[in-house]
């Protein structure tokens, strides 16, 4: 790149450790060269994937990826119009069965859950007040800081403190208020308690606003034969909670869980008919591919004949991975059972190494470098798959032993782990 502006010269400082590592670090900005299951090639070495999203692995599911090529001789390969201008009948059938699925009034699907922050909170808040959870994902930042720059006032509470957001309800009487939220948290694998949250904001007749990018797929409704703790259906957090839609709209995607590119906001029919006019990327933008629109309608039939044994296999691995973590007394946020592993390090500074000793024995996983996250919270993360093998499972255990010998990783009671989880 040619010599960077003062601007960038300052970002570039800020971002140090992340710019060096993307540049040098081959778990950074990687080419993937090859992909077999959830093996991957990175050029001459064959890793264990743990950095994949795609829980259910439906992005390997032969049934989901047979589905493709009828909707691509009967559709094309993308439709092109905005949704304001026509969308293929696959629109309304995935709209139709997704809110049976969540059990919400109505839902509108957009491309990705950013452009869904980035248009439809600053619509939600106009020229209130947004709460946001201090620790919400990027993206819902972003949201609000088009918000703000439309008018609405932002204010933070602490970190999954829903007595913190009572303080601040009380004392701003804003007629319009918002609160956002995330449902499964992209870094600590836990789910705020959304009971305590909705009756916060019922009882100060504000609107609940919760993105589960993570859960939907993942968790959902309780029953008493259910596969795993994970619930049943995958029908994401508020059905998880046994909760209702009433002043709470739902955020999420289908890039997560379902493997492919749109996502979804169920709200009642009125908010949609409104989003319909007024959420620009309904408006401009284009259209998720056709391939994308036939796999989340596969999604939906293989989540209904198997999603149940994919999830009790998800949880089979995510287990096996925080048994390992407290039989070795390694300190892990994950407290609730999600497939979503953060492992600190006992040195920030360690990152490059403790990713290449990683790389080396063939295991693929997140670095979360600093400015990404906080100092204190540089590690990796480890995202499970009811892809994974054991074999692989067991490949990360191992390397996960050799960094505990090595003292790279924060310990703990391996009591604490297990007991936080209980909690
Ligand atoms: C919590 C959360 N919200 C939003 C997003 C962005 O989703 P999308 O790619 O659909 O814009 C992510 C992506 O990782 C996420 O983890």
């Amino acid at each position: 790149m040619g010599s960077a502006t003062a601007g960038q010269d300052h970002w570039l400082e800020m971002c140090r450790d992340l710019s060096v590592l993307t540049a040098f670090h081959p778990m950074m900005d990687a080419v993937i060269d090859e992909v077999d299951g959830r093996m991957i090639r990175v050029g001459n070495r064959w890793l264990a994937d743990f950095a994949s999203c795609n829980y259910l692995g439906f992005d390997l599911d032969r049934e989901i990826i047979d589905a493709v090529p009828e909707s691509l001789e009967a559709w094309g390969t993308h439709p092109s119009w905005s949704r304001l201008l026509g969308s293929p009948v696959l629109y309304e059938e995935i709209e139709t069965r997704l809110a049976r699925l969540l059990h919400s009034e109505d839902a509108l699907v957009l491309p990705t859950i950013t452009h869904i922050h980035m248009s439809v909170i600053p619509l939600l808040a106009a020229s209130g007040t947004i709460f946001i959870d201090a620790r919400a994902h990027k993206t819902i930042y972003d949201g609000c800081q088009i918000a703000r720059a439309r008018g609405a006032a932002v204010k933070r509470f602490r970190f999954e403190d829903a007595g913190h957001l009572e303080e601040l309800l009380r004392v701003e009487r804003d007629p319009v208020r918002l609160v956002c939220i995330d449902g499964v948290n992209s870094m600590t694998g836990n789910a705020p308690d959304l009971r305590e949250f909705a009756r916060v904001t019922r009882e100060h007749g504000a609107l609940l606003y919760v993105d589960d990018a993570h859960g939907f797929g993942v968790i959902g409704e309780r029953c008493p034969d259910e596969t795993s703790p994970y619930g049943m259906r995958g029908n994401s957090i508020v059905r998880h909670f046994d909760e209702k839609y009433d002043n709470l709209v739902l955020v999420a995607g289908f890039s997560k869980a379902y493997s492919s590119l749109l996502a979804f906001i169920a709200c009642p029919t009125p908010l949609k008919q409104f989003l319909k006019v007024a959420a620009s990327p309904y408006l401009y933008s284009g259209p998720s591919p056709v391939a994308s629109l036939a796999t989340v309608l596969a999604g939906f039939d293989v989540n209904e004949k198997r999603g149940d044994e994919l999830r009790a296999v998800l949880y089979r691995h995510t287990r096996r991975v925080l048994d390992c973590l407290d039989e070795f007394g390694v300190y892990t946020p994950n407290r609730s059972g999600f497939p979503i592993v953060e492992i600190p390090l006992h040195d920030h500074e360690r990152i490059d190494a403790v990713g290449r000793i990683l790389f080396d024995r063939g295991v693929y996983v997140t670095l979360a470098a600093f400015p990404l996250v906080p100092k204190a919270e540089v590690g990796f993360r480890i995202q499970v798959t009811a892809a994974n093998t054991e074999a692989e499972v067991d490949s990360l255990c191992e390397a996960i032993e050799e960094l505990t010998a090595l003292g790279e990783l924060r310990p703990v009671e391996a009591a604490d782990n297990a007991q936080a989880r209980a909690a």
